[in-house]
């Protein structure tokens, strides 16, 4: 995408995440500026916004019809329906290799799991994200390899040139009720 599509796809999300009140953002304490993200999400692909959408650009249709496509494998291939998704997880280059990306996943977490939700599902594409999440015990539902996944309604391969780690996107999910044990423990 450009920078453009990818600003427009991130304000999209961003104005239907954050009212919900669970996404969180890191600052700099000194410019008070936003350097980190990740949006959390309900039910956000479960919106009938998909079908016959002409007036969404098409790549984001694509991204659209993924993940709503990676939201059904944990309902439909592992029965858990009490999901969070947690998307679009990014700290500033500037920041970066702080533990901010660390943070805001634990912190997101820990709300979550305090608000009684039981699980947090992410889409994993790096592997600095997949370090974050192997650090809270989160587990692979499925490994996607881009180069085989096809879009459902024009059939093509329209992830295949995706720079990812072995081609894949990972589903990850992590079992809040794990976190709420060991916070009642300590
Ligand atoms: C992924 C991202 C949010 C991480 O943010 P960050 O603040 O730099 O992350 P942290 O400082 O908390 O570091 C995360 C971990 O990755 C590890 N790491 C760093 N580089 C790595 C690499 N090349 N491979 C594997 N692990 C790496 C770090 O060692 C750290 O683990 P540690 O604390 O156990 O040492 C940030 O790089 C980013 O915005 N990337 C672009 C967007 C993106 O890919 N988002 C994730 C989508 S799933």
């Amino acid at each position: 995408m450009t920078k453009e599509e990818i600003l427009s796809y991130a304000d999209e999300i961003a104005r239907d995440a954050i009212p919900q009140g669970i996404s969180l953002g890191a600052f700099d304490d000194v410019t008070n500026e936003l350097v980190g993200v990740t949006f959390g999400e309900c039910d956000l692909y479960r919106k009938p916004k998909i079908k016959n959408d002409n007036r969404t650009p098409i790549k984001i249709q694509y991204l659209q019809r993924l993940y709503e496509w990676f939201e059904l494998i944990p309902r439909i291939e592992h029965g858990i329906t009490s999901i969070l998704l947690a998307d679009v997880l990014a700290v500033s280059t500037q920041y970066s290799n702080r533990g901010i990306g660390t943070e805001l996943t634990i912190r997101q977490a820990n709300l979550l799991a305090d608000l009684g939700f039981t699980f947090l599902l992410s889409f994993i594409t790096s592997e600095k994200a997949l370090a974050i999440h192997a650090k809270l015990g989160s587990k692979c539902l499925k490994k996607v390899d881009m180069r085989t996944y096809r879009d459902s309604r024009t059939g093509e391969a329209v992830f295949k040139h995706a720079e990812l780690k072995d081609n894949c996107i990972q589903v990850m999910c992590i079992d809040l009720r794990n976190l709420q044990s060991i916070k009642s423990k300590a």
